[in-house]
């Protein structure tokens, strides 16, 4: 078969993350017999450079006519001053919103060979995890109205909108119930319902869910109270459903427990094709050009993009093994602890590839 698909290396280390993640798909490609086309536009700053918006044309047009979308990541401080339109963050919301992407799954678990990476007690690290993070990504906060003025009396205002509508809850609930049932079968609805109208809303909607899905477990959870829960006791979370911002911020804090924010890998979904797939993490100036961001969350990202898009479950079977395999032999980019040998971005992709 020959599948097409779009990369948008983006910013920072997008490009040395996404230049290891082509590499391993090529080498799936050789061994299952696929053709994989890769056609690469940009996003992000590196958009505004060339064309002076973060989302261009051309990039939505090649992206809409790709079957999948690999994603690197955006940002920088070098456009941390620009006008919020050509700010490389605007490309990214612009690219799900113009896709309508609204479910980001993030599945954190726990691998086995990073139990020494794990920063929790080792009896919860023993215990393990497997999290489900289904957030909310075109609505809300990200999308409302945004304001700002100079008052005469309070100096300058700044407002964001946040809102939803029961048809934007119900068609990510309904996304998370059916994820649970393929899992262990238990739902947790985070909300802030005791301060916010949106969360009431929400939570409105989760419970009617919650009665046409009986054979699911269900609980709603506070989000401060989930942020503490998922540290404390992760292995008590199957499936998290939450509203954009909440799910933002609650995965950078469960990618930590899996080892490090360079782990965790995301697919970016709306009712058609084409899927956008994205490591959590961003472009971490702080490292960029320095050849040691760790690949694994974007070549988690690839192996996503086969199971979900492509339906080649086998071929992101042999990604995942082979990940597991380089981690298990100690590999471990520096953000890792543990291990038994540090090595750099490309050398962990070489790695992998060899256990394909
Ligand atoms: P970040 O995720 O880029 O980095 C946070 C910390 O984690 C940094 O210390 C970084 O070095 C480290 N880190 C992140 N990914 C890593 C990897 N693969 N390997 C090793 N270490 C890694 O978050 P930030 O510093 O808050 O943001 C930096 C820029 O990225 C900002 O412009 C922000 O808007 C953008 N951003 C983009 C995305 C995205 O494109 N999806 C996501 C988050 C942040
Ligand atoms: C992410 C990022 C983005 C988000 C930013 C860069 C707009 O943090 O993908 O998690 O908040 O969604
Ligand atoms: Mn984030």
């Amino acid at each position: 078969m020959t599948y097409n698909i779009a990369l948008l290396p983006g910013d920072g280390i997008g490009p040395e993350v996404v230049t290891e993640a082509v590499k391993v798909l090529e080498t799936v490609g050789e061994k299952f017999s696929h053709t994989f086309n890769f056609s690469t536009y940009l996003l992000g700053g590196c958009a505004t450079d060339k064309y002076g918006v973060p989302y261009p044309e051309e990039t939505a047009k090649g992206c809409k006519a790709s079957d999948a979308v690999l994603l690197g990541a955006v940002g920088g401080p070098k456009w941390d001053q620009l006008p919020v339109h050509q700010r490389p963050e605007q490309g990214l919301l612009a690219i799900r919103s113009d896709l309508e992407l609204f479910a980001n799954l993030r599945p954190a678990a726990l691998r086995p060979a990073l139990k020494d990476a794990c920063p929790l007690r080792e009896a919860t690290a023993d215990r393990g995890f497997d999290i489900m993070i289904v957030r909310e990504l075109t609505g809300g906060i990200y999308f409302g109205k945004r304001n700002r003025y100079e008052d005469p009396e309070k100096g300058v205002v700044a407002s964001d909108l946040m809102e939803y509508s029961e048809k934007e809850i119900e068609r990510i609930g309904r996304r998370a119930f059916e994820l649970a049932a393929l899992r262990r079968k238990k739902v947790t609805n985070v909300d802030k319902a005791n301060v916010l109208e949106t969360s009431r809303l929400w939570r409105s909607v989760m419970h009617r869910l919650s009665e046409e899905n009986p054979d699911i477990e269900y609980q709603d959870m506070y989000v401060d109270n989930a942020a503490m829960q998922i540290v404390r006791d992760p292995a008590a979370f199957d499936v998290i459903v939450t509203e954009n911002m909440f799910g933002d911020i609650l995965s950078d804090e469960a990618s930590m427990i899996t080892g490090s924010i360079g782990l965790l890998p995301s697919a970016s979904i709306g009712s058609g094709a084409p899927a956008l797939y994205e490591p959590i993490h961003g472009s971490a100036p702080d490292i960029a050009g320095q050849g040691i961001a760790n690949p694994i969350a974007t070549i988690l990202s690839a192996a996503m993009l086969l199971r979900y898009s492509f339906k080649l479950g086998a071929e992101a079977d042999a990604i995942e093994a082979a990940v597991d395999k380089a981690l298990n032999e100690g590999y471990r980019t520096p953000d890792m602890s543990g291990g038994v040998k540090k090595v750099s971005t490309v050398e962990m992709g070489e790695i992998i590839r060899k256990n394909i």
